[in-house]
């Protein structure tokens, strides 16, 4: 078991900073997804942690240990990747030993690490087969046997599900899931898609262009995005964002939008600012609703443009004031397209950004 830690790592090739200054402190036994778009460092945080990829500055340690001139052999990690890459002549069996043998593991220890990767994974009758004769799922199961066989301190996983179908990447994902529970290892997992990194992460750390965003849990990214990237990138469908201005004074101030009006959310009145600033709300798909909502409420208008039926919700794509807002509402409503809409949600569910910098105005929680 162990901890990663970099501190203030950047990783250059050549004119492009791939990543930027990264601190992070992965836990022992977390499961640590990496998430942002393509291109943002995801990968090449990964490959430096597994020794793949040298450091340009910057200090990387596994436990106590620097590793930023350690051997990948001698990382004590194992690697998942999106391509299974088995050898297509060997049997299942010799598949999962490979690495072992390499290494001059006794036979009879090997043969017991095969034995006990197979059952967890349930590849136990296929282990005479050879790749071919798997499904993609399975032959992914062999890729995370390899791993699982080398009983490494860290878990290296970089989208392992990417090439397979949704149906069984929804499979894949408990499967990995239940392997951290049993194991009870660090894993350091690489995704581009944030319904994997909500669904999978113990902590996420959302990243874009090369720097580190923000690092928490689901809930605290989903609930208290730092900033407007996080903001959009987090959730799905993604947050609706609209530029309102602060208007009246006192018990009477607002924050007034082309479609949007809204009292001021009580969480925001500290930082809120002066009458006449310029802020951008956003607000989730899912806060919206039809029907009448408890205490004060925001209030969007909008004209319904194209309805989705999801049974029991309706995703809603509708216009107001020239921008697209996306509601998901209770089909019970019918909405038709052209109707128009006036959409409430809750004060407490509104996010507030500064325009110039993008970041989240601070919050004080309402009881405060
Ligand atoms: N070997 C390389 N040589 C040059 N540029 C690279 C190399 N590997 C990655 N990059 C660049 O570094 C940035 C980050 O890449 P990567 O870590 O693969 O992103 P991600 O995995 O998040 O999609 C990208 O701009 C990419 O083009
Ligand atoms: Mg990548």
């Amino acid at each position: 078991m162990a901890t990663v830690t970099f501190e203030n790592v950047s990783k250059r090739f050549g004119d492009v900073v791939a990543v930027d200054d990264l601190s992070l402190d992965i836990r022992d036994a977390e499961f640590m997804v990496l998430v942002g778009p393509s291109g943002c460092g995801k990968t090449t945080s990964l490959r430096m942690i597994a020794g793949l990829e040298e450091i340009t500055s910057g200090v990387l340690r596994i436990g106590e240990r620097i590793i930023n001139e350690v051997p990948p052999k001698d990382r004590d990690i194992a690697m998942v990747f999106q391509s299974y890459a088995l050898y297509p002549h060997m049997s299942i069996r010799d598949n999962l030993a490979f690495g072992l043998k390499l290494r001059h593991v006794p036979k009879a220890q090997i043969e017991t690490r095969v034995k006990e990767a197979a059952a967890i994974l349930d590849l136990t009758r296929y282990l005479d087969r050879k790749p071919r004769e798997l499904s993609g799922g399975q032959r992914q199961r062999v890729a995370l046997g390899r791993a699982i066989v080398r009983e490494p301190a860290v878990f290296l996983m970089d989208e392992p599900l990417s090439n397979l179908d949704a149906k069984l990447r929804v499979e894949t994902r408990a499967n990995i899931l239940r392997l951290h529970q049993r194991l009870n290892t660090t894993f350091v997992y690489v995704t581009h898609d944030q319904i994997e990194a909500m669904t999978m992460g113990t902590r996420i750390a959302v990243m874009n262009e090369g720097r580190l965003q923000q690092v928490g849990t689901p809930q605290e990214l989903y609930d208290r995005p730092i900033n407007r990237f996080v903001a959009g990138f987090i959730g799905s469908p993604a947050m609706n964002f609209t530029s309102v201005e602060v208007t009246g004074s006192g018990d009477a101030m607002q924050l007034t939008g082309p479609n949007v009006t809204m009292p001021v959310p009580p969480q925001f009145r500290a930082s809120i600012g002066a009458t006449g600033r310029s802020l951008i709300a956003g607000y989730r798909p899912e806060h919206l609703e039809l029907g009448p909502i408890e205490g004060k409420a925001a209030i969007v208008n909008a004209k319904a443009e194209v309805v989705e039926y999801l049974g029991n919700e309706e995703l809603i794509h509708a216009s107001g004031a020239g921008r697209d807002i996306v509601a998901i509402i209770d089909s019970a409503y019918r909405v038709r397209p052209g109707d128009m809409l006036e959409l409430k949600m809750p004060l407490d569910k509104v996010q507030l950004f500064d325009p110039d910098t993008n970041f989240a105005l601070p919050f004080t929680p309402a009881t405060a």
